[in-house]
């Protein structure tokens, strides 16, 4: 076990709070999030902190309070941001500016008042939130063994700060400004976008700035590295790029990839429990008969739901014959609801699924079920292992885990230990039917296919998948098919290779190597030239 702690700093914590209104209450739990596994997955080897924002509006005077539990109960320690604060660094400048540019969609066409986006009000704000991150992670920061004029320092090590995502690039910045001893990384969990793209951001050098004084940053893939390294050049006046890192204002900042996972085995065990057993034994019932494509998606406009429902209707028109034959589940998680985009899109997925249902459904039939809410993530592993293919059709993304999860949960049970022959309970389906009906174990026939969109960060090294343009609404309804129709011996073949990537480039895996990597650069700073 390394003795030296990470502080890791995110803008949401790994926790979901609620506010009993009566009471004033607070009720926490842990919020699902790719990040909040990965790290789980070597919580053995290393201790981690979290700090971050709880994405609640806790009033002042029950402040310590909170703070005080989430540090005993969860080994978080809380921002606290205030709702005009978070409107403008959260809403506007995280969501409304770098979110849409890192993904490729800075400007609508043209829109009266477009001209006006960047406002400096929004990137005064971030500044300001980032500024009270670094505060309170000074505040946990243990910076090494006290001297005798400094009892400040609370443990014999200094910990490792390791930041994540778009929301605090200013941070590696406003924490050497603090003290210049801190070890400092950070991670990006989006795409870097081109520097033709990057250099539209009025704020481009001050935020790469902000990064270049962390000791590592990391990427998803060589591309996000390779458009990162060629904005520094074009922005900044550096040195020495090269492949490896940065060399800016006599410090050396290190490059790296460092690809993200799921954790297969946490699927595997959910798939083998009784509960889960059960619950896909009983959608096996429900929908007998008919494939079952998946979609699990935030309902964010970079997840291309539009593009994947007009594929999935144009299907449907071109083979009838399918009608009735084949489910799409779709979910849409609700997110970044004060943002008007997400307004709109949410507005517009719901006209098109009722469109398609309106025309393709009958009393007994709804081509598309469409769950406008998050999932359990027992319910979403019975989808997942129930589903003939996945959907996955974003128009950028930077890695995209629900392609991950899906390849894990195509795992075939051990048919001797369906665990759901001793209660014997019925479906929803056929509960009101006799004893001949009780519920037959779900058993797959060979694994699912997955439709993979080739701008998604996993599409790099997910091979096996089916890929496609989203934006080519032919080739996305071919792709359905192909899906629904490749012989099993295909889809073998496919998911064996997509298996052994999924199970060997794992979460802890990914965090792991960051780690390793972190602690390597800054106990062997590259000699500058
Ligand atoms: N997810 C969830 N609840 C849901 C639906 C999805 O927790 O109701 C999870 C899903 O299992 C996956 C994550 O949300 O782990 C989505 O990660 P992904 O990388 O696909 O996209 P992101 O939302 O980070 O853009
Ligand atoms: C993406 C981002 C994360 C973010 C998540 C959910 O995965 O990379 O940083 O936490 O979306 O978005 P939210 O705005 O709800 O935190």
């Amino acid at each position: 076990r390394t003795p030296r702690r990470v502080l890791v700093v995110a803008n949401r914590l790994p926790i979901r709070a609620r506010r009993d209104a009566r009471t004033a209450r607070w009720t926490f739990d842990t919020a699902p999030g790719g990040l909040a596994t990965a790290l789980r997955g070597i919580a053995t080897d290393v201790e981690f902190v979290w700090v971050g924002w709880l994405g609640a509006d806790v009033p002042p005077a029950e402040r310590p309070r909170v703070a005080e539990r989430l540090m005993r109960e969860h080994g978080c320690y809380p921002v606290f941001l205030d709702a005009q604060l978070v409107d403008r660094y959260y809403n506007g400048f995280c969501n409304d500016v770098l979110w849409p540019l890192f993904h490729y969609v800075p400007l609508p066409a043209y829109q009266a008042g477009a001209e006006k986006k960047f406002d400096a009000r929004l990137w005064e704000a971030y500044k300001e939130a980032n500024a009270r991150f670094a505060d309170a992670v000074l505040e946990v920061w243990s910076a090494g063994p006290p001297t005798e004029n400094d009892s400040t320092a609370t443990s014999k090590v200094p910990d490792y700060v390791w930041v994540h995502d778009y929301h605090l690039m200013r941070l590696p910045l406003e924490l050497r400004r603090r003290d210049a001893r801190v070890s400092v990384a950070w991670f990006l969990h989006t795409p870097f976008p081109s520097s033709e793209i990057y250099r539209i951001l009025p704020y481009r050098r001050e935020l790469l700035e902000g990064l270049l004084h962390a000791d590592l940053v990391g990427f998803h893939t060589y591309d996000y590295a390779r458009h990162f390294l060629s904005a520094c050049s074009r922005v900044l006046d550096v040195s020495t790029t090269t492949p490896k890192g940065i060399e800016f204002g006599g410090r050396f900042c290190s490059i790296g990839v460092f690809p993200i996972g799921i954790d297969p085995t946490l699927i595997r065990n959910t798939l083998k429990s009784r509960a889960v057993r059960r619950r896909t034994a009983e959608l096996g019932a429900t929908f007998k008969g008919r494939k079952v494509l998946i979609g699990v998606d935030r309902l964010d406009y970079i997840k291309g739901m539009p593009h994947k429902l007009l594929a999935f209707e144009l299907f449907l028109a071109r083979n009838p014959s399918w009608v009735g034959k084949v489910t799409l589940i779709q979910v849409g998680v609700p997110t970044r609801t004060d943002v008007a985009e997400y307004q709109a899109l949410a507005k517009h997925v719901n006209e098109l699924v009722g469109r398609i249902n309106g025309v393709y459904g009958t009393l007994e039939y709804s081509p598309i079920h469409y769950i406008n809410q998050s999932i359990p993530q027992d319910e979403l592993i019975a989808i997942y292992h129930l589903a003939d293919a996945c959907l996955v059709t974003s128009v950028r993304d930077g890695m995209n885990l629900v392609s991950h999860e899906y390849v894990a949960a195509q795992e075939s049970l051990d048919q001797d230990d369906t665990g759901i022959e001793e209660t014997r309970p019925r479906s929803r389906a056929s509960s009101s039917k006799d004893d001949d009906d009780v519920l037959q174990p779900f058993v797959k026939e060979g694994p699912g296919a997955l439709v993979l969109s080739e701008f998604a960060g996993s599409a790099q090294s997910l091979s096996g998948a089916i890929r496609v343009n989203p934006w080519n609404t032919d080739e996305l309804a071919r792709a359905i098919h192909d899906a629904l129709t490749l012989t099993r011996v295909e889809r073998e073949l496919r998911w064996a290779k997509l298996h052994r990537y999924v199970s060997t480039n794992t979460a802890s895996y990914w965090a792991r190597s960051f780690v390793d990597e972190f602690r390597d650069v800054c106990e062997h700073p590259p000699l500058l030239p």
